[in-house]
């Protein structure tokens, strides 16, 4: 039997490089070998304000992403959060298993929290709502970037933990992380990961900017000091983060990069940079066109939420019974409209 692998992007905005390479265009690596399920998360996505008008159109495009990227729906399970009601159940169980300190210690709950007088309790438990996602469907392997690493980690104590507690119950995953791409960096400050909720967008390239506005922000993406084109993450930054993007984009080494630019300077790096990318996105702007005309959107996502509610259903009917819960409404026997 095929082992399974599960993965999840939000419908927050736009889908930028550091989500094409870190996570969407890597899940079609897997597809052959593995039992895939990629999930639109939306649930996650409202952990802060979504306009009810926008969110729907967000999912859409998220889910015309992942094809567009390549992902086959024959092969790979594809379905939105919260047309799955089991997640939501299981993620308040394993809240009951979590503890307020371990949540508390999570990088990302303190970086999207940092200096706010009010957010969310969902941008607390958002880590456990993962969890669910992923102990829902028996996963061996999550492909994410590295932000998602530590996520990943609490979702193995926390399976390890309810394991212990109430006897063995879920499997326990695995985070597959990629050694290059993992962390895109912002192209205006690379300190920080390439992200949607940049209020800048010169910091991200969208999976749907055009030709003109990819060579606007790659021409003023910052630099280091220094004029060498050469790969040195400590002393230059900037400059390894625009290596990494033009290495995911063409598949050459870096010395193979900084062989092709010695002694040509930034401005040549850039223009061929801007080039690579427009390259690499063409074909997918293409078909994610090709597929929104098309209408089968909404059939494939009816589709995969029908298996991904079967075999979520089983689980956490297995978790409920595990706690001494009341199975009255058998999970397994509810239906979608
Ligand atoms: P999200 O929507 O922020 O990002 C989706 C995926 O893109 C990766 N990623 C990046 N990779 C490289 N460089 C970057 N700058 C960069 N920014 C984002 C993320 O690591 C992720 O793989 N919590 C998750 C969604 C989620 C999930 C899950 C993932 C919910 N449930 C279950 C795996 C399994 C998130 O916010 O991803």
């Amino acid at each position: 039997m095929k082992k399974r692998a599960f993965s999840g992007v939000q419908p927050s905005g736009v889908l930028h490089l550091g989500n094409y390479f870190g996570a969407i265009k890597r899940f079609t690596d897997f597809q052959d070998d593995y039992d895939c399920f990629f999930c639109i998360v939306d649930l996650h996505s409202i952990t802060v304000y979504q306009d009810p008008e926008e969110l729907p159109k967000l999912i859409n495009d998220t889910a015309l992403y992942y094809l567009a990227a390549g992902l086959d729906p024959q092969k790979a399970t594809l379905f939105v959060q919260s047309d799955v009601p089991c997640h939501a159940e299981l993620s308040w169980m394993l809240e009951c298993v979590s503890t307020f300190g371990e949540l508390s210690r999570m990088t990302q709950f303190k970086d999207k929290s940092k200096g706010k007088e009010s957010f969310s309790s969902g941008l607390f438990t958002y880590p456990v709502l993962m969890a669910a996602d992923i102990l829902l469907y028996d996963t061996d392997v999550v492909p994410v970037g590295e932000d998602q690493k530590q996520h990943v980690e609490l979702c193995r104590d926390l399976a390890q933990r309810f394991n212990s507690r109430y006897g063995e119950t879920f499997k326990v995953p695995e985070a597959v992380i990629p050694e290059f791409g993992a962390r895109i960096k912002s192209l205006q400050n690379p300190d920080k990961k390439m992200s949607k909720s940049d209020p800048n967008p010169l910091g991200y390239i969208s999976l749907s900017d055009s030709k003109d506005d990819i060579v606007n922000k790659i021409r003023r993406a910052v630099t280091d000091s220094g004029r060498e084109i050469v790969y040195s993450p400590e002393d230059k930054p900037a400059i390894a983060n625009l290596m990494t993007i033009y290495s995911l984009c063409t598949g050459l080494e870096f010395s193979e990069i900084e062989e092709q630019f010695e002694g040509k300077g930034y401005a040549a790096f850039k223009q061929a940079l801007a080039d690579a990318i427009i390259e690499t996105l063409a074909p997918v702007q293409e078909k994610y066109r090709e597929y929104a005309e098309s209408g089968i959107i909404s059939s494939i996502l009816k589709q995969g939420a029908e298996k991904a509610n079967e075999v979520s259903s089983q689980v956490l009917k297995r978790a409920k019974q595990r706690m001494g819960l009341s199975l009255l409404l058998d999970p397994t026997k509810r239906k979608l409209s």
